[in-house]
Parts: C-alpha cells; sequence; structure tokens
C-alpha cells in the first residue's frame, strides 16, 4: 500500500461523549478507549453527576470498564443545576476532578430535566469559573416549545448566549455539537474566545435522513440535523484549520428498543468508528492535512491541556462493522472507506 494510503496523526481526543453506565459503560467505553486517548465525559447520568464524589466514582467505575492494557484518561464534568455551588465546584476544579461544566438547559435533551431553569441566576457560578479558567461546555438550544425545533440553537446563541458572554467577560465557553451556519459564524466572530464541537454525524447527513423512506430513529438527536446548507457551513468550518472548532463526537447510545419506540430518545451513536468517519469528511473534502489539528491538536490547546505522545494510523480499507449488544451504531450500513490499524506491522 503506498504511503499515501495510510494517515498517520497524533492520538486524537473525543471532546465531548456519552459513556454512561453499567453495561452500556463496559459495551461502549472500550470503542472509545481505543480511538481517543482522552474524552470529556458527559454527566447526564440518572441520577446526573453533580458533585467531585460522584464524579470520583464515576470515574473509577470507567476506568474498570477498559480492557487491560488500555490507556485512556477519562476527563470529568459537573452537571451543573440550579443548586450548583460556586465553591464546591472550584475545589472539584482545583483537585483536578472537574475539567469543566456543563450546562444543560433544563428538559433540552435526554437527561437533562434536572438542568438550569433560569441560566441567569447561575451567573455567580460562571464569574467564578471565568475567575479559574474553568471551562462551560453549553448544550446550545432553548427549551420554549414556541420555538421551533430547528430553530432553537440559533435562538440561543441570540437570547442565552450573547448575553451571557457579555455579563460574564472572560469566560471560556465551548458551544457542544453545532448544527447551524448561524453558529458557525458566530463562534469565528468570536475568534478564540469561544470554542465549538463538531460530531461526524452532523458532518455526514441533513435533516433529510430522518425521513428517508420513512422514520430514521437511529438518525434522531439533539440538536437535530439541520438543512443541508448548515452540514456544509459545519464542513467548512471542520477543515478550516480555525482551532476554535475541534472533535467531539456527542456519541449517545442507546438501547433499540429506545429508539425505535413511540418516543424514541436523542442519540447516535458513532464510538465504533468516530475516527474513520472524521477522516472519510475531511478526505472528500480534500482537506486529509487538517484532520490531526482539528483531532488531536486544538481542543487540548483551547482546554489548556498538553497534547497527546504517540500516533494513530488510518489507512484507507473499509473498517469492520462492530458494535453490537442492543446498541445500533451510525456507520452500519454506510460505505466507511478509512479504518484505524491497530497492529503496528501494517504501518508504514
Ligand atoms: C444525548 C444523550 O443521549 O445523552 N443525546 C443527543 O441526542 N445528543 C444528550 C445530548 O448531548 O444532547
Ligand atoms: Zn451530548
Amino acid at each position: 500500500m503506498a504511503a499515501s494510503d495510510q494517515l498517520t496523526i497524533r492520538r486524537p481526543d473525543d471532546w465531548h461523549v456519552h459513556l454512561r453506565d453499567g453495561d452500556m459503560l463496559r459495551l461502549v467505553a472500550p470503542y472509545t478507549a481505543r480511538q481517543f486517548a482522552r474524552a470529556i465525559i458527559m454527566p447526564n447520568l440518572a441520577p446526573p453527576v453533580t458533585t467531585a464524589e460522584a464524579a470520583g466514582a464515576y470515574r473509577r467505575r470507567i476506568l474498570d470498564a477498559l480492557p487491560e492494557g488500555a490507556s485512556f484518561l477519562p476527563l470529568m464534568t459537573c452537571y451543573l443545576t440550579d443548586e450548583t455551588d460556586a465553591q464546591a465546584l472550584e475545589e472539584g476544579f482545583l483537585d483536578g476532578v472537574f475539567t469543566a461544566a456543563k450546562l444543560y438547559p433544563a428538559g433540552a435533551t435526554t437527561n437533562s430535566a434536572a438542568g438550569v431553569t433560569d441560566i441567569n441566576k447561575l451567573d455567580p457560578v460562571f464569574e467564578r469559573m471565568a475567575k479559574i479558567g474553568m471551562p462551560l461546555l453549553l448544550h446550545g438550544e432553548v427549551t420554549d416549545p414556541e420555538v421551533d425545533v430547528f430553530d432553537r440553537e440559533a435562538v440561543f446563541i441570540e437570547r442565552v448566549l450573547e448575553p451571557l458572554l457579555a455579563r460574564v467577560p472572560g469566560l471560556k465557553a465551548v458551544l457542544e455539537h453545532i448544527t447551524t451556519g448561524d453558529a458557525v459564524d458566530y463562534v469565528n466572530a468570536k475568534a478564540g474566545s469561544l470554542g465549538a464541537t463538531i460530531t461526524a454525524h452532523h458532518l455526514i447527513i441533513n435533516r433529510n435522513a430522518l425521513f428517508e423512506g420513512g422514520m430514521r430513529p437511529h438518525n434522531y438527536c439533539l440538536p437535530v440535523a439541520k438543512r443541508e446548507t448548515h452540514r456544509l457551513a459545519l464542513r467548512g468550518a471542520a477543515i478550516s484549520g480555525a482551532p476554535w472548532f475541534f472533535l467531539g463526537t456527542d456519541s449517545a447510545p442507546h438501547p433499540i428498543a429506545d429508539k425505535e419506540c413511540d418516543c424514541g430518545c436523542a442519540g447516535i451513536f458513532t464510538a465504533p468508528a468516530a475516527l474513520e468517519l472524521y477522516a472519510q469528511v475531511f478526505d472528500e473534502e480534500g482537506a486529509l492535512d487538517n484532520l490531526e489539528g482539528f483531532a488531536s491538536v486544538f481542543g487540548a490547546e483551547f482546554y489548556g491541556l498538553p497534547l497527546n505522545e504517540g500516533t494513530v494510523t488510518l489507512a484507507r480499507g473499509s473498517a469492520p462493522d462492530a458494535g453490537d449488544g442492543g446498541v445500533q451504531p451510525f456507520h452500519v450500513g454506510r460505505d466507511l472507506n478509512w479504518r484505524i490499524l491497530d497492529n503496528p506491522e501494517e504501518r508504514r
């Protein structure tokens, strides 16, 4: 195989992933650990991870779920509620338990019922986070039922995010899993004070994928995929080399029975082939040279963490179908033309 049929990059990180708990954790954690050196672990368990003690215990359960010899560092987050105490949050951060805090507007998505009902009331917490340099991760959708579901991200930027960033200067915020050209423009305009993660699936599908020949629950996630112009804007952002856009899969597994039912859960499970999916997108855009920055450099720099040692090699060639145990991975049924090489002897 010619060298150009292989791509070796610094080991990447996933800046937004759901690993769940219990049996699901044991099923999905090995996929993420195979692909990524570190990941920002979402705290929306039931009950949510709201204390450093709970985060420490969850981190141990994650490490216990990894295969022998895996090298993977879970970076824990605190689930913000109306009751979050700035002092306790700061202590969890300074003790190295929390890497960031996650804001879910109450009712916005899976397990967000305990989220924040009035974001203005949390200003003392945000001010403390700005002071200590603790990143605030935002699920950027309003929950107002009057707002069209496809407009909820754009309206969040206008009604919530812009006023928040104006009220709390110096806050290090990440707009998670962006889905619109509006978000791309807004984050670009902030030129570095605001980061954004982009999922693989939002680079690949638009909202038509939800209704292709019938209802497609496995393409349903929140924020929901938008129209094609937005997908193209996201692609442009991801490959642009702008360091405020970085990889976050938002891999969010749910049992098939909870997806294929009367009121199916939001979440797309990409962990088994996440890096392959991103590689495919960058390849299609003729931008493979920019994959390493997006996947392995910009996120760490934004968080102020060291870059990973070591590399991962991708090779052209179809990736194996992985993922079972009652969860449907996004890549199944799609042609993947990159795969991760596990065997160093295949590298050249
Ligand atoms: C996530 C989940 O299932 O936990 N679902 C999703 O559609 N992305 C929650 C979230 O990140 O919104
Ligand atoms: Zn998520």
